[in-house]
């Protein structure tokens, strides 16, 4: 309990370590509610699931799943969709029903409702038992970017320009870059029952190091997660840098 923080020696290594932590968590309760990140970050634990899934030693069948965000202004099958990236990256090889997987739609006409209705669909499922986080080099977890206070529930964000450069080696053009996203709140994420960062490369170890150790405040987003009673933290040797441990 409290904050576990793991030095691992390589990307693999820290792939491999969380693909374990959400297979175990599965064996132990067959419905967990999973909160899912996108990024580059958990790709390589989104291969290694699919790999245990396939030699049968992972069952999803039960599983519900909510991702933390999604670009607004972005369909479904938008190449750089998050619907599309959990579909390439997991959901297609695993055998998770469609309709216990949830992502904010980029494209909802009346956004104010639907994240009333991702809050709600978060409550009915019990909330979420295990939280998968990436970190953003401002500190943003989801697209909770640095402000003055916590964004509480789901919601529209307007992305930082910090964000939006990090983002552009996704997009042919940076105007493609959608300049807004939706995604669940901290409120939402500190519900969760458990949590589960994820940080690799040494371009991350500064932001890593002040959200774990530095001041609780909302300019780095990630820094409540130190107030969370049960934080699993897995970092390369690249990320956890500057991490005495
Ligand atoms: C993205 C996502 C976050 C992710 C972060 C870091 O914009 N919204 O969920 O954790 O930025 O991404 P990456 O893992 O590619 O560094």
């Amino acid at each position: 309990m409290g904050m576990n923080i793991y030095r691992v020696d390589s990307y693999d290594a820290m792939s491999e370590m969380a693909a374990g932590i959400i297979c175990r968590q599965m064996k132990e309760k067959p419905d967990s509610v999973l909160g899912l990140a996108t990024g580059s970050t958990p790709v390589g634990m989104y291969r290694r699931i699919v790999e245990l899934y396939g030699n049968g030693e992972v069952d999803f069948s039960k599983a519900v799943t909510f991702n933390l965000d999604e670009y607004r202004g972005l369909g479904r099958e938008d190449e750089q969709s998050y619907y599309r990236f959990m579909h390439e990256k997991l959901f297609s090889h695993i055998n998770i029903k469609e309709e216990n997987t949830h992502i904010p739609d980029g494209t909802a006409e009346d956004g104010d409702e639907q994240c009333r209705r991702y809050e709600e669909q978060i409550r009915r499922a019990g909330g979420i038992d295990l939280q998968v986080l990436g970190i953003g080099h401002n500190g943003h977890i989801g697209f909770n970017e640095p402000a003055d206070y916590y964004p509480v529930r789901t919601h529209c964000v307007d992305l930082s320009e910090s964000t939006i450069e990090a983002n552009r080696r996704f997009f042919t053009d940076i105007n493609e870059v959608p300049k807004q996203a939706y995604t669940t709140g901290i409120g939402t994420i500190m519900r969760a029952k458990r949590i589960l960062l994820l940080a690799c490369g040494e371009d991350k170890a500064d932001i890593l190091a002040r959200a774990l150790t530095g001041e609780v405040t909302p300019r780095v987003p990630a820094s409540i997660l130190q107030f969370h009673p049960d934080v699993t933290v897995v970092a390369d040797a690249g990320a956890a840098k500057y991490l005495c441990i």
